[in-house]
């Protein structure tokens, strides 16, 4: 195959020859001009399309190779194709990322969830099924005891962190904030979708100002805040350029929302209370020492699958 130079010509081998292009014809073109345009896992990504597109999986394609695609479908493909090698990301084509097993709905309004988030996630489920706060010893049954577990996820995005909580805890109620009213909209429907609605609380505002506004009290606080460095932001990879700036600018040093966000949740936790922070590869100590001028104890710093450290946690003292 000749080298195509651009998503016009794609149209025209995917439409030229003898009759309708095959499932397996568009495969191979598209991953053809994929590789041609530099997309990484070329095949792959070809087969994610076009199953998306067809509204199957992607192994109900490849039984499907030698049937004609139906004229609206190559038209459709070959408009993502374009925008793929525009450098649209690929979930915001398909509107879906999976993060901790359950598919989420995105698009650019909303940061995709990133597997290293799932590390803050993990995390936070550990300390909390350890902490005496959420009384992980069963009460009997009789006793009226409110062991709901109050918890923020502060600047929730698609929802993934706080919904990915949610399904793995009973008696959790999770007070989701965001400065996007669409980041929110977008959350509320992955809440439903995973039927986790009745357990968060979707809510405009900057950090945990919901939060305290409301006078409520939280055992934790957990966040994936913006942390990258302004100044690396027009280097960032071609894809995150197309996230919203908003959920990844964080100020100069990267540090910005974390020197608001880390006192606000010394305000609003319990004695006792846990705050747990993703946090860049780079920020380990300064981080921890954010977390110390705020009175929190015990601060670890966890790394994810890479060995890079991912996340922050400190406890507030018990009392005092
Ligand atoms: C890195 S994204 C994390 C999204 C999601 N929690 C996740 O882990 O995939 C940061 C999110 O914080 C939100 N955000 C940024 N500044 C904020 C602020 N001052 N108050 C509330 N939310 C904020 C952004 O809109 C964005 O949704």
């Amino acid at each position: 195959m000749n080298k195509i130079r651009g998503s016009s010509e794609l149209v025209l081998v995917m439409t030229e020859g003898m009759g309708p292009a095959t499932v397996g014809e568009t495969l191979r073109v598209t991953a053809f001009f994929f590789r041609q345009m530099n997309v990484a896992s070329s095949r792959l990504e070809a087969e994610v399309l076009l199953a998306h597109v067809m509204g199957i999986t992607r192994t109900g394609l490849l039984t499907r190779l030698d049937e004609p695609v139906p004229a609206e479908v190559l038209a459709r493909i070959t408009d993502l194709v374009a925008r793929r090698v525009a450098g649209w990301p690929l979930q915001y084509l398909t509107e879906k990322q999976e993060f901790w097993g359950l598919d989420f709905y995105v698009n650019p309004a909303v940061l995709i969830p990133r597997p290293e988030t799932e590390v803050l996630v993990a995390e936070t489920l550990s300390i909390l099924r350890r902490s005496s706060l959420t009384l992980a010893t069963p009460l009997p049954r009789e006793e009226k005891v409110d062991r709901t577990v109050w918890l923020a996820d502060v600047g929730t995005g698609s929802g993934a962190v706080a919904v990915a909580l949610a399904k793995e805890m009973t008696n959790v109620c999770v007070v989701a904030t965001d400065l996007a009213p669409q980041a929110l909209n977008i959350a509320r429907r992955n809440a439903l979708a995973h039927a986790v609605d009745e357990n968060i609380v979707f809510v405009l505002g900057d950090l945990l100002e919901p939060v305290i506004n409301r006078g409520l009290r939280l055992q934790a606080v957990v966040a994936n805040p913006p942390y990258i460095p302004s100044a690396e932001m027009p280097g960032l990879q071609r894809e995150v350029q197309f996230e919203p700036w908003t959920a990844l600018d964080g100020g100069d040093d990267g540090l910005s929302v974390y020197r608001r966000l880390v006192p606000q949740a010394a305000r609003v936790l319990v004695p006792g209370g846990h705050l747990v922070l993703e946090i860049d590869y780079r920020q380990g100590t300064p981080a921890t020492m954010l977390l110390e001028e705020s009175g929190f104890t015990g601060i670890r710093v966890v790394k994810d699958f890479q060995g890079h450290d991912r996340v922050v946690t400190g406890k507030l003292p018990k009392s005092g």
